[in-house]
């Protein structure tokens, strides 16, 4: 069997690691490059919106199954693309990924089949927008791009003077591009974040161990949002608390909401949470697996992966069990000094081959190859990530391991798990 992932990160890594394991492959594809899954597999250098080239190589290689992973091919669509020309496609298709493509599709959504979510507006006009926030005068307040932004589209205001900067920009200067056309305003919601992650073919859902995604840069969670500098999954006992009233309430609404619209969902959904005093509510869905909860999941996963997602597309998720291993994991991204804004690329990494043998994972975020030498090449280089029996076990692991790799300006919080 051949596969082809489309989308080149430590997600994706995670994702070739783990569909390797299945004796039935052949080889591996992916694109644009990822140097941890060029060591087990084939890297293509297509842009992933090249949809025309994408196709094509899908033919040539004489690709089983595709994979699209990453938010924007989805929600331009890829999955329709490779669908029309009969190459056999896992993901949501353009209808679907709207979930995560409109923010005010996905809140209209959560209002009309009333599943618990912030309060908010709706604006395509700053001025109207800047009436309603000094009106409101409640600080923080939560200030949203409609479409994608690189996962940057999310501002928290903490005064009137705040707020309009960030509207501004986002509505007049247009640095997420059309994306800011409309904007929605938000109540700040207080309390612990969380993501649950599923399985569904549109019919049934099956939920992953929860997550937790560390955004901010620096320790304590301080500074400013970024793509993730760490992740923790805990051990079964914690998980079992939530499930019920969470599948009653959130989970199994909003696929059945998404099958009323005529937007049946088939992939991965992930349920960004926050447990508020006033209960469980959701802050934003994707229409994928999430980066770096993927890296502490999947190696949580008994069952093959490529079985899931046969089931998935075929629409019979409810005819297989899916098994997990009572592991609690821990990620630590190692990142370039200056991310999540100006960073340095293109330093060498030492001491990757160093780690412990067993128990221990590395992902590829950013880097790249130079003959025998590994460089780093983007703000999230590598995740590093302990499987052990308890957090505080895996949290040892994968800080101890982390003390045999280096390069210039490395730089990772040291608080993950704790
Ligand atoms: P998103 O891109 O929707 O995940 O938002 C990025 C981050 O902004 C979230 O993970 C939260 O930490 C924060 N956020 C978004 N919406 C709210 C809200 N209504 N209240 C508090 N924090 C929020
Ligand atoms: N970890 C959050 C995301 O993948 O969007």
């Amino acid at each position: 069997m051949k596969v082809f992932i489309v989308g080149n990160g430590g997600r994706e890594h995670a994702m070739a690691w783990k569909i390797k394991q299945n004796p039935k492959i052949e080889k591996i594809f992916s694109t644009p490059f990822n140097t941890g899954i060029n060591e087990i597999g084939e890297c293509a250098k297509i842009d992933v919106l090249n949809f025309e080239n994408l196709t094509k190589f899908a033919k040539e290689k004489e690709i089983d199954l595709a994979i699209v992973s990453t938010d924007n091919p989805l929600v331009e669509g890829l999955v329709d693309v490779f669908e029309n020309h009969n190459i056999r496609v896992f993901g949501p298709n353009k209808k679907a990924a709207m979930i995560e493509g409109s923010k005010i599709f996905s809140k209209e959504l959560m209002k009309k089949y009333k599943i618990p979510t912030a309060k908010y507006e709706i604006f395509d006009k700053k001025i109207k927008a800047m009436e309603y926030v000094k009106k409101k005068n409640e600080y923080p307040i939560v200030i949203k791009a409609d479409g994608l932004a690189y996962g940057k589209g999310v501002i928290i205001a903490h005064n009137f003077e705040e707020a309009n900067t960030a509207v501004e920009k986002i509505m007049k200067e247009k640095i997420f591009g059309k994306s800011g056309d409309k904007i929605i305003i938000e109540d700040f919601l207080f309390g612990e974040e969380f993501s649950v992650l599923a399985f569904t073919d549109g019919k049934t859902i099956k939920l992953m161990p929860i997550a937790k995604d560390y955004k901010k840069i620096f320790d304590d969670n301080k500074g400013p949002n970024t793509g993730g500098m760490g992740s923790i999954s805990p051990g079964e006992t914690q998980d079992k608390i939530l499930i019920e009233e969470y599948m009653e309430k959130i989970f199994i609404p909003t696929i059945r909401a998404m099958e009323k619209e005529g937007r049946k969902y088939k992939g991965v959904i992930y349920f960004g949470l926050i447990l508020t005093d006033d209960g469980v509510k959701v802050i934003e869905y994707n229409c994928r697996f999430g980066d770096p909860e993927t890296q502490v999941i999947l190696p949580k996963l008994k069952t093959d992966l490529i079985e899931i997602f046969d089931s998935i597309i075929d629409e019979k998720l409810n005819e297989i069990n899916i098994e997990w291993k009572n592991l609690s994991t821990v990620c630590v991204i190692l990142a370039s000094k200056g991310y999540p804004e100006k960073y340095e690329i293109g330093h060498e990494i030492y001491g990757l081959k160093n780690l412990e043998k067993e128990n221990i994972l590395i992902f590829h975020s950013g880097t790249k190859t130079e003959k025998e030498k590994i460089l780093t090449n983007g703000g999230r280089v590598v995740g590093i990530v302990g499987c052990e029996k308890t957090i505080a076990e895996s949290r040892k692991k994968t800080y101890n391991n982390i003390k045999n790799i280096s390069f210039e300006n490395m730089y990772f919080r040291k608080d993950i798990g704790k």
